[in-house]
C-alpha cells in the first residue's frame, strides 16, 4: 500500500488548514479566531460570534447591525416547507425533520448552487442561520400537534426562538431576559469546534461542490448520532436511570467494567476539563432560578462528576466532563423535551458549519475529500452461477 497511512477515525490526520477555531485539548483551551471562549461568553452574543467565525473579524457596529437585521428578516420559511413538515408523523424525531427540511431548502433556493458567487454564499449563510431556529421550533410544535408560531422580528435571536417554541396565545410572548441570555451563551458555546464529525461531514459534502443547504444537511445528519450531538440526551437518560445519588457507585462500577459509557465524559480532543462544560455548569443555577424549577438530576450530576474525577479509571484515561454533561440539564429546565436536545446543538453549530464551508471554498489546495482504504477482501474470484451456489 505504498506510503498510505492507516488512521481509523482520523485521530492523527489533519484534513485541512483552518484559521477559525483553536483547541488545545491538553490544557482545555478553546478560542475562536484567537479569542478565548470565556471572553466571548462574557462580552459577545451568538450572532456576533457567528459573524466572527464566518468573516474572520469582530464586526463594526454598522456591520453587526446589518448582519442582525438581515438574519432577523430571513427567519420565515416558505409556506411549502411548512406543508412538507406537516407530512411527518406526529412522533417523528425533530432531528429527522430538521435534516430533511434543511436538505429541502436547497430546492427552494437553487441559486445557492452557484457557490463561486460570493453574494450567493453570503445569502445562504444568512438564510441558514435565520431559518434553522424556525424549522427547529416548527418540528417541536409539530410533535405536540400545536400550530406553528411565526417568527417575531421584534425579538432577539434567542428570544424569538423561545417565542416560536412556547408562545401559546396572544398577546406577545415576553421572553425572560435571563433565559434569553443563558440560551445565547449555550449557542455561543456550541457555535464551532473545528473538525468534529459533523463539520467534517459538511466539508466532505461541500468538497464535491454541493450547495450549502445540502452540505449543512450532511452536518445535521452526522450530529444526529448518539456519540456526537445525541450525547446530551444520553446524559439525561443516564441521570434518570441512576435515579438517586446512592446508586452512583454501582453505576460507575458498570462503566468501569466496560458495560456502558459515562455519557458526557471523555472527548477525542480534550484530555482535560472541557472549557465549555465549565461555563455551562456555572449557568445551571441561574436558569433554574429563572424558571423556578428544581432539577432532580442536578445533584446526581454533580456527585457523579465528583466521584468520576476522584477515580483512577477516569483520570488515567483523561476522561473529564464535556460540553454535553450539563447542557441537557439546562435544556430540561428551559422546558425543552429530551428529543429536541440535539436540535438545540444543530441551531448554533450552523454558523460553524458555514464558516468552515466558506473557508474550504477559498482554499487553493481544496480537493474533493476522498480517503483511501486498506483492502482486506478476496481478489480474483470466479463468478459462481446461481445453480452452483
Ligand atoms: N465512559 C467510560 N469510558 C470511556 C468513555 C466514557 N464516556 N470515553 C472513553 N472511555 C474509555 C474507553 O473505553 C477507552 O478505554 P480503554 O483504553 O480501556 O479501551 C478509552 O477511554 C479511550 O476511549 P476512545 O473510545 O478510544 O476515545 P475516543 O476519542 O474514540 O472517543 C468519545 C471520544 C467522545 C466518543 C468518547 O469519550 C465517548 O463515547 N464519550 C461518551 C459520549 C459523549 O459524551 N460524547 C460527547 C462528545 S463532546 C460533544 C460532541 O463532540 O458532539
Amino acid at each position: 500500500f505504498g506510503l498510505m497511512t492507516y488512521d481509523p477515525g482520523y485521530t492523527n490526520t489533519a484534513s485541512c488548514r483552518s484559521a477559525i477555531t483553536y483547541i488545545d485539548g491538553e490544557r482545555g483551551i478553546l478560542q475562536h479566531r484567537g479569542i478565548p471562549i470565556e471572553e466571548l461568553c462574557e462580552h459577545s452574543t451568538y450572532l456576533e460570534v457567528a459573524y466572527l467565525l464566518i468573516y474572520g473579524h469582530l464586526p463594526t457596529e454598522e456591520e453587526l447591525s446589518r448582519w442582525v437585521y438581515d438574519i432577523t428578516h430571513h427567519t420565515y420559511v416558505h409556506e411549502n416547507i411548512k406543508s412538507f413538515m406537516d407530512g411527518f408523523r406526529h412522533d417523528a424525531h425533530p432531528m429527522g425533520i430538521l435534516l430533511a427540511s434543511v436538505g429541502a431548502l436547497s430546492t427552494f433556493y437553487p441559486e445557492a448552487s452557484d457557490i463561486d458567487d460570493e453574494e450567493q454564499r453570503n445569502m445562504a449563510a444568512i438564510r441558514l442561520i435565520a431559518k434553522m431556529p424556525t424549522i427547529a421550533a416548527f418540528a417541536y410544535r409539530h410533535s405536540l400537534g400545536l400550530p406553528y408560531v411565526y417568527p417575531d422580528n421584534d425579538l432577539s435571536y434567542t428570544g424569538n426562538f423561545l417565542s416560536m417554541l412556547f408562545k401559546m396565545a396572544e398577546p406577545k410572548y415576553e421572553p425572560d431576559p435571563r433565559l434569553e441570555k443563558a440560551l445565547d451563551i449555550l449557542f455561543i458555546l456550541h457555535a464551532d469546534h473545528e473538525q468534529n464529525a459533523s463539520t467534517s461531514a459538511v466539508r466532505t459534502v461541500g468538497s464535491t461542490r454541493a450547495d450549502p443547504y445540502t452540505a449543512v444537511a450532511a452536518g445535521v445528519a452526522a450530529l444526529y448520532g448518539p456519540l456526537h450531538g445525541g450525547a446530551n440526551v444520553a446524559v439525561l437518560k443516564m441521570l434518570q436511570r441512576i435515579g438517586s445519588v446512592e446508586n452512583i457507585p454501582d453505576f460507575l462500577e458498570t462503566v468501569k467494567q466496560g458495560k456502558e459509557r459515562l455519557m458526557g465524559f471523555g472527548h477525542r480532543v480534550y484530555k482535560n476539563y472541557d472549557p465549555r462544560a465549565r461555563i455551562i455548569k456555572s449557568h445551571v443555577d441561574e436558569v433554574l432560578e429563572a424558571t423556578g424549577k428544581e432539577s432532580p438530576w442536578l445533584d446526581i450530576a454533580i456527585e457523579l462528576e465528583k466521584r468520576a474525577l476522584d477515580d483512577e479509571y477516569f483520570t488515567s484515561r483523561k476522561l473529564y466532563p464535556n460540553v454535553d454533561f450539563y447542557s441537557g440539564l439546562i435544556y430540561e429546565a428551559l422546558g425543552i423535551p429530551t428529543e429536541a436536545f440535539t436540535v438545540m446543538f444543530a441551531i448554533p453549530r450552523t454558523s460553524g458549519w458555514i464558516a468552515q464551508w466558506m473557508e474550504m471554498l477559498r482554499d487553493p489546495e481544496l480537493r474533493i475529500a476522498r480517503p483511501r482504504q486498506i483492502y482486506t477482501g478476496p481478489r480474483d474470484q470466479r463468478y459462481v452461477p446461481m445453480s452452483e451456489r
